[in-house]
């Protein structure tokens, strides 16, 4: 048939039942992004005809001489359409992998679509930003062109803007034969078997049928793939998590672990190889509740380990890992209180949804080495721990990114790579393997579902005198990051308070479901969940604001930092946390202000209730237990700089913050900037990119190696220009002073000269000391009594970033994590039933949130500078989602007068709570 795209017309022969959007990526089309298969997300959105279809629901055949426009076919970089224009004047994207669809739908749209995005623009999912950019970028009126370069504090877009949305930029698997991202050979794909029981052992398995189908070259089983223990999860001492996984295990532990592996010439292939391979199951009892995993005689998830050499906590317990500690006698203070509350919270297991699916292809180089594309936010840590699993030295493996489609710490996890990895090494040819929505839902890891029980007691004036946690983190069936979120979810919490009396016992725990992973706010959000919604009863029961309950007990600087213990040396200090600056009292008060002025009225009806609420959170702004960046800079023979970061760019906008470091400490601009990142080949180490590290670690290691470089070459153009070091001033062409110039080139010469090599610097930074940040959020709410719905009449978000690096940015990332924290708050729930089955195979089950969903948050800014970040800065990219949900059931309790207990607060939740006569 003949495809016509972009008005080029070639000869195709689609395959039986082929949609459009597999021809179109297979034609090279790659500008045509795929984030679901079953039409939900609009990531692969093209026009035909001028109409906009999901080419994923498209089939291929119908498009036969019809007008096919993708995104490339709107405009290029160098000539943008008005839409596009429009989006990155707006600053429309963060990883922009829904931007490809959404500037394609857009550019149908007519005054009254534009006038109605509720209903045209529900198609088009963004996970990212919070749709308040683009609904800006589509409706919004005149639009502030937003400079392409700028220094720290200004407002600057990405780099990649104008490659975005016109479907230049590449991701992972945006490879075509002939372009700049060509993997070498014909690719081979991977299909996975995953277990259809919950805990059994495999007791026989044969692949012969598999491995005699045409077109299979390599089917992979527990009987041949390294037996070498390790964990997904991602750290910069790997000792951290547990070893408690292998590539492919004799036993089952979860619905949806791999079973085996085929790899094939095409994916059908893949997929017919699995269903000829001959699997027999003993099933093992199993259990799914962490409260009943951890009973005598329950199940055991790994009882077949070595606590020592496995490093899981106890695993005759099923416990992964443990707290237990604290300061004064809380039973005592609890006595003693004039008033007391408690109670337990429930938090659910979320899915990150990354437009991007987890992805990986790998090929040999010419040196025989093993190369691997990946989608993760660690290239660093995931080519350590690969090299590990397959026998390796490390330096012959190399990882590295493209942009990737998002992270919020899915992607520090090892999941796909390994695959690939072996199957490469084993065929000797590129292998790629990009996992559905469906695995990636049911079967990868999700957030750690807690159990939070919080008790707390004060005297009358409203002064906290105990405060007590139990939390229960359900680990699920692997113990990635488990350590870590429980420890981190609670520390600080219960640090954020200033109290005499703490107690904290914690537990994560296996079972035999999905396992949890890292997730933006690494376990803040659900204990904060739990004890800023008890600090919310609290304040009723005294009869006090709970603004005032606040200001009374949260710490300030010259108070301790005390989880469970007073820091040995009497000092603020706890495991490195330092106040390196302070903000929440302005945080609460920015709050309180905006949360007085007008929202959206109240839906007119006798059914509607009307109520506000507020909390806070504490964050360290630096991840726990090390982070580490080794940056460097160098002045090029043609007077350009070459960055060489470690980390990755998945829409943090780590990139346009380290350009903007760049360009302010080196007097030049963006355009002479050459960025070399995430890529284990090219920089030096770096842990990766999650805990909001890419600005404060990275960026102030980039920070110093840039003053650095710069002192060099000032000293050069000093000597030549005769005159002193001070006098000299950086430009993005030349040095200067004393009203004479040396042009960068000369002075790149002038270094080879003199000391055999070009100005260059490393800056390194070990994140040993750690700032604290803060958030606090306002809603005011309206809740229908009738049906359970809960609308956001306001949204006030206040964050205290210290110096803000570039306010189009970080507002972007405050209002992108509150979106996602409301969705997890109200809509969203990888359910898994009591057999251990996920029903929750697609995003129409899950439900990510529309653009109508979504309230605007104003978003306000504490005035501060810390001593410890880079420039004054502090991190924000994952702390806005902390305070979310208890101010939203905060706000929901003061509108119908109960407080729930269990997220998602969903309607149908909300109804049953509320008393009905
Ligand atoms: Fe929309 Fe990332 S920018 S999904």
């Amino acid at each position: 048939m003949k495809l016509v795209v972009n008005g080029e017309t070639r000869d195709v022969e689609p395959r039986a039942g082929q949609c459009l959007r597999t021809l179109l990526r297979e034609s090279s089309h790659v500008e045509v992004k795929k984030g679901c298969d079953s039409g939900d997300c609009g990531a692969c959105t093209v026009l035909v005809e001028g109409s906009p279809v999901h080419s994923c629901l498209y089939p291929a055949l119908r498009a036969a001489d019809r007008e096919i426009t993708t995104v490339a076919g709107l405009g290029t970089p160098e000539a943008l359409s008005p839409v596009q224009q429009r989006f990155v004047d707006a600053a429309g994207f963060q990883c922009g992998f829904c931007t490809a669809g959404m500037v394609v739908t857009a550019s149908a749209f007519d005054d009254d679509q534009r006038a109605d995005l509720g209903e045209h623009l529900k198609g088009n999912l963004c996970r990212c930003t919070g749709y308040r950019a683009i609904r800006e970028a589509i409706t919004g009126g005149d639009l502030e062109p937003l400079p392409t370069s700028g220094k720290v504090g200004e407002r600057v877009g990405a780099p990649a803007g104008r490659r975005v949305v016109t479907g230049a930029e590449r991701y992972t698997l945006d490879h075509v034969p002939g372009g700049p991202d060509e993997v070498p050979g014909d690719v081979l794909h991977v299909a996975v078997l995953r277990s259809p029981h919950a805990h059994a052992r495999i007791t026989r398995i044969d692949p012969a049928a598999a491995e005699a189908l045409e077109g299979v070259h390599l089917v992979l089983t527990h009987e041949n793939v390294p037996q070498t223990l390790f964990s997904t999860g991602r750290h910069e001492n790997r000792l951290d998590d547990p070893d408690d996984t292998l590539i492919l295990d004799p036993v089952l532990r979860h619905v949806g672990q791999r079973v085996a592996v085929a790899v094939a010439e095409d994916l059908a292939t893949a997929e017919e190889a699995l269903r000829r391979i001959v699997v027999e199951y003993e099933e093992l009892p199993a259990v799914f509740d962490p409260a009943l995993a951890r009973e005598p005689g329950a199940p055991l998830v790994h009882g077949d380990k070595d606590a020592a050499t496995s490093r899981i906590g106890d695993p005759q317990r099923n416990v992964v890992a443990e707290l237990h500690g604290g300061v004064g006698d809380v039973d005592l203070a609890l006595a003693r209180a004039d008033v007391t509350v408690s109670g337990t919270w429930q938090t659910q297991r979320v899915s990150h949804v990354a437009l991007e699916t987890h992805a990986a292809v790998s090929w040999l180089d010419e040196d025989g080495r093993l190369v691997v594309r990946a989608s993760t936010q660690v290239p660093f840590l995931v080519r350590d721990e690969l090299a590990r699993v397959l026998g390796l030295e490390p330096d012959r493996v190399r990882v590295f990114a493209a942009r990737v489609g998002g992270g919020f710490g899915g992607k520090q996890e090892l999941l796909v790579e390994d695959l690939v990895g072996l199957a490469t090494l084993r065929t000797g040819r590129a292998v790629q393997y990009e996992t559905t929505r469906g695995d990636t839902l049911s079967a990868m890891p999700t957030r750690h579902p807690f159990r939070v029980s919080v008790r707390l007691g004060a005297t009358q004036d409203g002064t906290l005198t105990a405060l007590a946690l139990e939390v229960l983190s359900n680990a699920g069936a692997y113990g990635n990051h488990s350590p870590g979120v429980m420890f981190h979810g609670c520390h600080e919490t219960v640090a954020t308070y200033r109290c005499e009396n703490k107690r904290v016992d914690a537990q994560a725990v296996y079972t035999n479901t999905v396992p949890s992973g890292a997730f933006r706010g690494y376990g803040l959000g659900q204990v904060v969940f739990g004890l800023e919604s008890a600090m919310d009863d609290l304040a009723r029961e005294l009869g006090m604001d709970p603004y005032e309950l606040r200001r009374r007990n949260v710490v300030v600087p010259g108070d301790p930092f005390v989880v469970t213990s007073y820091p040995s040396d009497g000092s603020e200090a706890d495991d490195g946390l330092r106040y390196g600056s302070y903000g929440l009292d302005q945080c609460l008060d920015l709050v309180e202000e905006g949360m007085g002025r007008d929202g959206e009225p109240a839906p007119e009806g006798p059914q509607w209730r009307t109520g506000s609420g507020m909390a806070l959170s504490m964050i360290a702004t630096t991840p726990p237990r090390g982070h580490f960046a080794d940056t460097s800079v160098r002045l090029l023979a043609d007077g350009t700089w070459e960055l060489n970061v470690g980390t990755a760019e998945f829409g943090n906008g780590t990139s346009t913050v380290h350009q903007q470091i760049a360009v302010s400490a080196l007097g030049t601009t963006a355009d002479r900037l050459r960025l070399r990142q995430s890529d284990t080949d090219v920089t030096r180490h770096d842990t990766g990119a999650f805990g909001s590290a890419g600005s404060v670690v990275a960026g102030k290691a980039l920070l110093s190696a840039c003053e650095q470089v710069a002192d060099q070459v000032r000293t050069l153009a000093a000597d030549l220009l005769g005159v002193g070091v001070r006098q000299v001033e950086l430009g993005p062409t030349a040095a200067s002073g004393a009203g004479r110039s040396v042009t960068l080139p000369e002075l790149h010469a002038e270094g080879l000269r003199r000391n055999g090599a070009a100005p260059e610097a490393h800056g390194d930074e070990d994140a040993a000391l750690r700032s604290v940040a803060f958030n606090v959020q306002g809603f005011r709410v309206a809740v229908d009594v009738d049906s359970g719905e809960v609308r956001i009449l306001r949204s006030v978000h206040a964050v205290d970033a210290g110096t803000v690096l570039n306010p189009v940015q970080l507002r972007g990332q405050v209002e992108g994590g509150v979106a996602q924290a409301i969705g997890s708050s109200l809509f969203e729930e990888v359910r898994v039933g009591p057999d251990g089955r996920s029903p929750t195979v697609s995003l129409r089950e899950y439900y990510v949130p529309r653009i109508d969903d979504l309230p605007d948050t104003e978003v306000r800014y504490a005035d501060t500078y810390d001593t410890i970040g880079p420039l004054g800065a502090k991190s924000m990219s994952e702390a806005p989602y902390n305070p979310v949900a208890p101010a939203l059931a905060n706000a929901i309790r003061d509108a119908i007068g109960v407080r729930l207990f269990e997220l998602p607060m969903s309607a149908d939740r909300v109804w049953r709570a509320t008393p009905h006569p």
